[in-house]
């Protein structure tokens, strides 16, 4: 008879399962009232928060990654990697709203009123993903969340209030953009000239329509004037600045013109990269925003307009978080900044032979 391995990885102690199945202790059990669905209720937000974890995981290693004074090319296809892997989580993980919503609103008020006044609120991690992500202070709108929490958990959320965000990560990076320019190429020039082209030809085209009145041409040209001096906000250094006062503008100058080009330039082979991580930091932003909506809409479903046990206006404080929490909404914003292929200005041969792969250059 062989001997029992004491030291073998064995499947629960290796998950810690006693710990983590021997975690549900419903309150209307304690209270001696019979709420089924409770259970349910309580398996849901712990399997939330075991992704938020992983979320966490990840973000923190593309926060590293992305801090460091330079970054090589394949560590850029790791962080797009790792940021695909936390858009999955999310998105799989709003379907977990569904299970939940298998309870009706009858079945919650069968225990809601026994958790008051416990609340998503004080949900640390993703107190701490908001913060990691680089959403500003001023926008986390309800800072009555820090005093629902315990005195643990505060702490945890000031730490993590001083840690690197991704948002300080990714300008940085785009900050060391090399290829804007040389001697004799400076790319927001070019691109402002070419720009400013297009735009004359618009009011070229209004000028000479058959169909229009005065007064539509007054209010076509209008709007390409704001058109116009929206672009040139990005080209204007002083403008931009004021913009960023004024609260409009988040990312520098420097990296938004940055990450313009990268967008402008994706098809050489060297910005792939760097474009496919612009599209994966706004692609998890978003994810996030409807996650956000999703979990107002669940509430509304369960609590009508009722205010949250937090203390929250409830759907509408929620909804209102999914439209406004948006971090990287300076990136998203560019694809209003771009113009077509074929009428964007071709790079200077000194930089247009250092984006190609170099077999293709021999
Ligand atoms: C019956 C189901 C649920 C209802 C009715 C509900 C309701 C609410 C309400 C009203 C708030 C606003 C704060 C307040 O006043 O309490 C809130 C916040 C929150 N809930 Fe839920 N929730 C439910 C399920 C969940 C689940 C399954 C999760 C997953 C972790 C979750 C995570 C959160 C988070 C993170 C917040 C803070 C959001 C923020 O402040 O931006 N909730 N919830």
């Amino acid at each position: 008879m062989s001997q029992t391995h004491d030291n073998s990885v064995y499947y629960s102690e290796y998950l810690q399962l006693n710990k983590v199945l021997e975690a549900q202790f419903p309150e209307s059990d304690k209270a001696g009232i019979e709420a089924h669905d409770e259970m349910l209720f309580i398996i849901t937000h712990q399997a939330f928060e075991l992704w938020f974890k992983q979320i966490m995981f990840e973000l923190d290693s593309v926060i590293s990654i992305l801090s460091k004074e330079s970054v090589k090319e394949h560590e850029i296809s790791l962080c797009v990697h790792r940021l695909h892997r936390m858009e999955s989580i999310l998105r799989m993980s709003m379907e977990q709203f569904t299970i939940l919503e298998t309870m009706s609103a009858l079945d919650f008020m069968d225990f809601r009123d026994l958790l008051h006044p416990a609340s998503g609120f004080q949900s640390v991690q993703f107190r701490v993903l908001e913060m990691r992500l680089g959403l500003p202070q001023e926008k986390r709108m309800n800072r009555a969340f820090l005093t629902a929490m315990k005195d643990f958990d505060k702490n945890l959320v000031h730490q993590a209030e001083g840690k690197a965000t991704l948002f300080e990560a990714v300008q940085s990076w785009l900050e060391h953009t090399p290829f804007l320019e040389t001697e004799d190429y400076l790319f927001w020039q070019e691109y402002k000239s070419a720009v400013s082209d297009t735009f004359a030809k618009d009011r070229a085209d209004i000028a000479n329509h058959e169909i229009l009145t005065d007064e539509e041409r007054v209010i076509r040209v209008q709007s390409i004037d704001q058109a116009e001096s929206s672009f040139n906000s990005l080209f204007d250094e002083g403008t931009y600045k004021e913009l960023m006062e004024k609260g409009e503008r988040r990312l520098s100058h420097k990296a938004t013109l940055a990450a313009l080009f990268i967008q402008l330039y994706r098809d050489y082979p060297l910005l792939d990269h760097p474009n496919a991580l612009l599209q994966a930091i706004c692609g998890f932003d978003e994810t996030l925003s409807v996650w956000r909506y999703r979990h107002a809409s669940m509430t509304m479903r369960m609590i009508g307009s009722r205010i949250g046990t937090g203390g929250s206006s409830g759907f509408h404080y929620l909804a209102h978080t999914a439209l406004k929490q948006r971090v990287f909404g300076d990136i998203t914003s560019l694809s209003g900044m771009l113009i077509p292929r074929r009428i964007t200005p071709s790079l200077p041969n000194t930089i247009s032979e250092r984006l190609k792969f170099t077999f293709e250059n021999e």
